[in-house]
């Protein structure tokens, strides 16, 4: 049976939400995963260092509890991020940076997505921010989409990088910053432009899915996050610059949990939960383009390098021996949670 063993993976970009929620997304990421990158969009958002250091705490308590193995749960390790509003300041940057808790802090546009409603509303005002954090070392993360109504969505991705990413990379040039999910040939190619300074994390539905998967044949909420799927030629795109051994690029699953009546729904919520399964997702998108031999640089080393951690020591072992995705797993109260790919098959296993 052909196994494939790679160092132990970090999920650079993470929503393990908060409350009832963590009895679930905390196992099923540390299963995989070392460390990760918690996104801060919860309602509210976590805006404080003192919230970051409260939200751990919280996770660090799902994780005991959890019915995971004492290895996973001692390698286990939250990062935290900061939600850039409108109203954060230079000091709090500093807190941050002096805490040794946050490790980066989250640009969302007001309105770009989930739990957003909070986020900046004058972009290009937050350079006092970016300054600070410039100063601090502290990476900025970007949801890269304008909100603008009258911007197609399927636009929004690069209207930013022309109208928004290029100026901030222009007046702050030694602010680290990962573009979050990208999923435009675009936003791949500006990526490649820039200096080491700038980073891009790419999910498995990116690389494995376009629009067509999104929308033909009935509308599938399953497949709808955001930024939407795009394209097949982007797709294409993105999967090459993956699979292509530069460090810019790497994992951050977005692995983003609604609990499944609000996907199925009307107005169906954003978010593709693929936590359990992302590794052997990204496995399979690799496998496809006969690439695993770059699966583990972008899965467990690049990230690692560009936040100037080191790599982990521990390995996680794939097999290719073919799996089913479960229909749902229980989520809060009574509810359940549709991963990814439901009740689909497999080629690659975590041993
Ligand atoms: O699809 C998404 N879901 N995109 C985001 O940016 C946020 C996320 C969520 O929090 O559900
Ligand atoms: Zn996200």
């Amino acid at each position: 049976m052909q196994t494939l063993t790679l160092i132990q993976p970090d999920d650079w970009h993470i929503h393990l939400r908060d409350g009832q929620a963590l009895a679930t997304t905390v196992p099923h990421a540390a299963t995989s995963f070392n460390r990760v990158i918690c996104m801060p969009n919860l309602v509210p958002p976590i805006k404080t260092t003192a919230q970051a250091i409260a939200y751990r705490e919280r996770i660090l308590t799902a994780l005991a509890n959890a019915d995971i193995s004492d290895t996973r749960k001692s390698a286990f390790d939250p990062r935290m991020v900061l939600y850039l509003t409108d109203h954060t300041t230079a000091d709090d940057i500093a807190t941050a940076k002096s805490s040794g808790i946050v490790q980066a802090v989250k640009l969302y546009p007001a309105g770009a997505t989930t739990n957003s409603a909070d986020g900046v509303t004058d972009i290009l005002g937050r350079g006092a921010v970016f300054e600070s954090m410039q100063k601090h070392g502290i990476p900025l993360l970007v949801h890269g989409e304008v909100t603008h109504n009258d911007v197609d969505i399927f636009d929004r991705e690069k209207r930013f990088l022309d109208e928004i990413l290029s100026v901030i990379i222009k007046n702050f040039p030694n602010l680290n910053i990962v573009m979050e999910h990208i999923t435009t040939s675009d936003a791949a190619d500006f990526c490649l432009a820039q200096d080491e300074h700038i980073a891009a994390t790419i999910t498995p539905q990116h690389l494995l899915f376009n629009r067509n998967h999104l929308l033909v044949g009935g509308v599938k909420p399953h497949f709808y996050c955001l930024p939407i799927l795009k394209r097949e030629s982007h797709q294409k795109r993105l999967l090459e610059v993956a699979t292509s051994g530069n460090p810019k690029f790497f994992l951050g699953t977005d692995s983003a949990p609604h609990a499944t009546h609000t996907k199925e729904n009307a107005c169906g919520c954003a978010g593709c939960y693929s936590a359990v399964h992302a590794l052997p997702l990204y496995a399979a998108a690799f496998d496809g383009v006969g690439a695993l031999d770059k699966l583990e640089n972008f899965a467990s080393v690049f990230g690692a390098k560009f936040y100037g951690l080191p790599v982990n020591t521990s390995t996680i072992t794939l097999i290719k021996q073919e799996q089913t995705i479960p229909q749902s797993y229980s989520y809060l109260d009574g509810k359940t949670l549709t991963p990814l790919l439901a009740g689909q098959t497999l080629a690659w296993s975590i041993q």
